[in-house]
This record gives C-alpha cells, sequence and structure tokens, in this order.
C-alpha cells in the first residue's frame, strides 16, 4: 500500500504557526529540497499566503507562486480554495471565481483543494467545474465536524455528491484536530467503501490527536496525508512528516518521501523557527497540546477567541455560560461545522445572548444574513424561533447565493484602468482591495523610483 504526502510547511504550517508571515525570500534557498523531497504535492498558495503577501509582506502573491512553479518543476503545487468565497468569506460572482481560478492554473497550482464551510455542494461546483476546464486536479472537499445531524451515511452522501462533480480526490479537512482516530478510521472505511477516487486526510495537532488519528486513517486506507517538516510541526500546525514517514515506513508502506532530504530541509527551518521564536512571532502556546476542544468540542481557536471577547469586556466570570450557550446557538443555526466565518458568528452570538441575558435580544448582521440563507443551506434544521424572528413571514432565500451576483471582473478593471497591469492584478484587487490598492501604489513608486536610477546612470 503506498501512501502519499503533502507538506505544508510554506502554507498551512506557516499560516497556523507565524500567521503565514513567511516571507518568500526566507524559504527560497530550500525549495529546490522540497521539490526533490519526494512530496506528492506541496501546499504553497492560498489560505491566508494571499492576503499577509499583499498587506504585511509586500509581495504580488502571483510572483510568489510563479516564482515556486519555477524553483519545483518536479512536484505539483497545491493550494486552498474556499469555493464561491475563493480566499476571503463572501460570494464571488462566478465570472470572477473562473477567471482567479484560471490564473491561478496558469500561474503554477496543480491541485486544488476547494471547500465551502456549510458543505453546501452548490458553492463548490463552479470552482471545481473551472478547475477541470483548466485541466487541473479539483480536490473536493468535506469540512469535518461533530454533531448531532453529521454521521457517516451524511458524510457518505455528502462524499457522492462531490465525486459526481468529477473530481479527482475527496479530502477530509478537520481544520480543529477534533477528528478522533476512531472516527477518522471508520470515516475513511466508510469513505473508500462508497466512492472510487483517493481520499486525502488533512488535520492539525491542536488537541493531540493527530498522529494517531493519521496512522488510524492510513489502516483504514487513505491514500494522502498532510504533514509539516518537524520544526514547523506539531501545536496548531501538523503532525511531523519525518514521524510519520518513520512510521509508515515501518509498518511496510511505499512512501517516495526522502528522510535524507526531510532532514535538510528540516535544518534549513531550525534557524527561521529560532528568529520567530526570539521575536515573538511563534508563541510556545501554539506549538502545545490543547485539549479543552475536546470537552467543548469546539476548535481551540474559538475558545481562546471566546476567552478574549470576554476579557475585554471584563467579563470573563461568563465564560461557563458562554460555554453552554455556545452549543445551544450552533443547534439553533442547524449545526454549521465550526470553520471561520461559523465559529466566530457563533461565538459572538453566544456571547451576546448571555451578556444581554436574553437570547437572540440583539442579532449579529452576519447571522441575520445565514438565516436569509445567503451563505447557503445549513447543514440542518434553523430554529424555526429565530427564522421567525429574523425574518417575520418571509421565506429564506434557497437559492444558489452567487446566482444572483452581477459578474465582477469588467466592473473591477474598468475601475483600476492602468493601476492593474495584468488580469492577475484584477484578481488581487477583487479579492483585498485595499491592501492591493496599497501594494500597486508601492510597486508604481518603486517602479518610478528604478526608472530614474535608470536614467541617472545612462547620464
Ligand atoms: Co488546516
Amino acid at each position: 500500500m503506498k501512501v502519499n504526502f503533502t507538506e505544508t510547511v510554506l502554507r498551512d504550517a506557516n499560516q497556523s504557526l507565524i500567521a503565514t508571515r513567511m516571507p518568500f525570500s526566507d524559504f527560497k534557498p530550500v525549495l529546490e529540497k522540497l521539490d526533490k523531497a519526494g512530496y506528492y504535492s506541496l501546499e504553497c498558495w492560498g489560505g491566508a499566503t494571499f492576503d499577509s503577501c499583499l498587506r504585511y509582506l509586500n509581495e504580488d502573491p502571483w510572483e510568489r507562486l510563479r516564482n515556486i512553479r519555477k524553483a519545483c518543476p518536479n512536484t505539483k503545487l497545491q493550494m486552498l480554495l474556499r469555493g464561491q468565497n475563493l480566499l476571503g468569506y463572501k460570494h464571488y460572482p462566478d465570472d470572477v471565481v473562473r477567471a482567479f481560478i484560471r490564473k491561478s492554473v496558469e500561474n503554477g497550482i496543480d491541485i486544488i483543494r476547494i471547500f465551502d464551510a456549510l458543505n453546501d455542494v452548490r458553492n463548490i461546483e463552479v470552482a471545481v467545474d473551472e478547475t477541470l476546464k483548466c485541466g487541473a486536479h479539483a480536490s473536493g472537499t468535506i469540512c469535518y465536524t461533530i454533531s448531532p445531524i453529521h454521521n457517516l451515511d451524511n458524510y457518505v452522501k455528502l462524499a457522492k455528491q462531490i465525486e459526481a462533480l468529477g473530481v479527482q480526490s475527496i479530502c477530509i479537512k478537520d481544520m480543529a484536530g477534533i477528528m478522533s482516530p476512531k472516527e477518522g478510521y471508520d470515516l475513511v472505511k466508510a469513505l473508500k467503501a462508497n466512492v472510487k477516487v483517493p481520499i486525502v486526510v488533512h488535520t492539525h495537532s491542536t488537541t493531540g490527536l493527530g498522529f494517531m488519528t493519521l496512522l488510524k486513517c492510513v489502516e483504514a486506507g487513505a491514500d494522502v496525508i498532510d504533514s509539516a517538516i518537524s520544526c514547523f510541526s506539531g501545536g496548531t500546525s501538523q503532525p511531523a512528516t519525518e514521524t510519520l514517514v518513520y512510521t509508515l515506513k515501518q509498518y511496510g508502506y511505499e512512501v517516495d518521501v526522502d528522510e535524507k532530504v526531510c532532514k535538510e530541509i528540516n535544518d534549513f527551518f531550525k534557524p527561521i523557527r529560532a528568529k520567530a521564536l526570539d521575536s515573538g512571532l511563534l508563541n510556545p502556546v501554539v506549538m502545545g497540546t490543547q485539549t479543552d476542544a475536546l470537552i467543548y468540542q469546539i476548535p481551540g481557536g474559538m475558545l481562546s477567541n471566546l476567552v478574549a471577547q470576554l476579557t475585554a469586556q471584563n467579563k470573563l466570570d461568563k465564560l461557563d455560560e458562554v460555554l453552554l450557550e455556545t452549543p445551544r446557538v450552533r443547534e439553533d443555526l442547524g449545526y454549521p461545522p465550526l470553520v471561520t466565518p461559523m465559529s466566530q458568528m457563533v461565538g459572538v452570538q453566544a456571547t451576546a445572548n448571555v451578556l444581554a441575558g436574553e437570547r437572540y435580544k440583539n442579532i449579529s448582521k452576519e447571522v441575520k444574513s445565514y438565516i436569509k440563507g445567503e451563505y447557503g443551506q445549513a447543514p440542518g434544521k434553523v430554529s424555526e424561533e429565530l427564522q421567525k424572528l429574523v425574518l417575520g413571514d418571509e421565506k429564506p432565500f434557497t437559492g444558489r447565493f452567487a446566482d444572483t451576483l452581477a459578474p465582477g471582473m469588467e466592473e473591477a478593471k474598468a475601475y483600476l484602468g492602468d493601476k492593474a497591469t495584468c488580469e492577475e492584478d484584477v484578481l488581487s484587487y477583487i479579492a483585498f482591495p485595499t491592501q492591493a490598492e496599497a501594494f500597486f501604489e508601492k510597486r508604481e513608486a518603486d517602479r518610478k523610483n528604478t526608472f530614474a536610477y535608470t536614467i541617472k546612470r545612462i547620464d
């Protein structure tokens, strides 16, 4: 049996441990080694990398991608995409989604992992369709969550719907690291029995389950697992690549990843990790094991958000009440997976309910649009009482929200004019308008400086 590895150091590990602040120049020298390590794919783009490049690193995310592509001609490059939300949280019109995917593939992406926060298949179908049209690999994704309505039958049903879109693989995405070894084993077994495409497993070490869960998932037949090179592994990041390679080879699995090259890659990243620890960018807390998420069945990040929210309002004594209210709000909303932005919406609403001393006295704008159906189909039934409170006698919208949106590319192009030098710029602007415009201005200023300098030299 063969087990393939996706290395996450450039994207998820970078994002989970150091808020995606690793500049391209830091990891450029190791790309050649990453390309030779025998990984099935390198997750290197999408998620928060795009935003971070523009906002903090003064990098053109597209240029980063092209440079990685150039340095890694032999390994598949992978990105994470939030379906109709692309890299953000709002719905984009279909022409924008298609252009974004076309340009991602043109600039070097081979595999696009496509998910929707609510597991609403309608929110990933256009992205999957365009990925396939561009000749790339679409990895349809199931956001893993635990609730009374999420069971093996439902996950199998969802996987079949996703497979019917024509994806080349299905990924189980456990963003909170709450999938136990037993749950992982049962789920992979069930999927392997019911769908034909390879199964990918993505988890986080947050609660300490990660290694055990991946091992059991492999035993159940998982084809690809996500891991991070050891000095950027653990805690809120993925389980360590080298440890998994060591273990799986001992069990006789066929693994292409080369331990010697891994050692070189890890040695390369050690000083980067040390620098991040020194500067405080890497907080030792995120590298530890946080088991509270297992008790409350909510992601670790959500728990720390709740604590921060209450502390800011001097109401930390209400934490227990908020923790009791959180699952009730989630139930009222039809058990959405607790991934951004649902985790924030549920947490903020639970806090508001407790602090006001009355449930749903104040309802956030986001919860209102969720109940109106603007995020997609809730996984379960939304409380009728709450629906009535928000909508009155109106019916919620049940269509695909992107169908209500006017095309976006031409308008953005017209607005930007000369500021955009290519279609990639237009897409950067649509994804993160303020950050992209600031980036274009800086780039133009730099260009003028270089130009003046060139003229001076000729004189
Ligand atoms: Co992740």
